[in-house]
C-alpha cells in the first residue's frame, strides 16, 4: 500500500449502516494487521451525537464487536481532503456526496457495493424501518465489502 489509507463510510443517519461498515472494516483491518484510519458519517442530521441504533449495536455484538462508543456525525466537505477513500452505502448517499464534494477534494468516492463482484451499482438497503433480520443482511453485505476493499488495498488496486 503506498500511503496510509484513510477510509470514510457514509450513509444517511450514521446510526445503522455506516457504523456497521466501520466496525466490519475495523475488524478486517485488524485481522490483516494493517494501519488504516477509519471513520463513518451521515448525510442527515437527525441523530448527531447519538450512539448507533440498538439493533446495529446488537448485530455488531453478535460478532464480538462493541460499537456503543461510536457517535453519529455529519459528513463535511473537508472529509474529501482528510480521507483517501469515501464509500457511500447507497445511491442517494452517493449523489449527496457528489454534490457536497469540493472541486479540490482528493478522496476517491465510490458506492460500497461496487467493490463486491456481482453487486456493482447496488445499494446497501436501509434497515432502519425494517426488523433485526435486515440488520443481519446489512452486516453480511458490509463485511463482504470490507474484505474486498482490504484485499484491493493490499493488492494496490485501491
Ligand atoms: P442509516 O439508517 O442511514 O443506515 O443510519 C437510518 C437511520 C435514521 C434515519 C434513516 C436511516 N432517519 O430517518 O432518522
Amino acid at each position: 500500500m503506498p500511503d496510509m489509507p484513510a477510509v470514510l463510510f457514509v450513509c444517511l443517519g450514521n446510526i445503522c449502516r455506516s457504523p456497521l461498515a466501520e466496525a466490519a472494516f475495523r475488524a478486517e483491518v485488524a485481522r490483516q494487521g494493517l494501519d488504516v484510519q477509519i471513520d463513518s458519517a451521515g448525510t442527515g442530521d437527525w441523530h448527531l451525537g447519538h450512539a448507533p441504533d440498538p439493533r446495529a449495536q446488537a448485530q455488531a455484538q453478535q460478532h464480538g464487536i462493541d460499537i456503543s462508543g461510536y457517535r453519529a456525525r455529519l459528513v463535511e466537505p473537508d472529509d474529501f481532503h482528510r480521507f483517501t477513500h469515501v464509500f457511500a452505502l447507497d445511491e442517494k448517499n452517493l449523489a449527496d456526496l457528489e454534490a457536497l464534494r469540493p472541486d479540490t477534494g482528493t478522496a476517491v468516492l465510490s458506492l460500497l457495493l461496487d467493490h463486491v463482484p456481482g453487486k456493482e451499482g447496488t445499494s446497501v438497503a436501509d434497515p432502519y424501518y425494517a426488523d433485526a433480520a435486515a440488520f443481519a443482511v446489512t452486516w453480511d453485505e458490509v463485511t463482504d465489502a470490507a474484505r474486498r476493499i482490504v484485499e484491493g488495498m493490499t493488492a494496490g488496486r485501491l
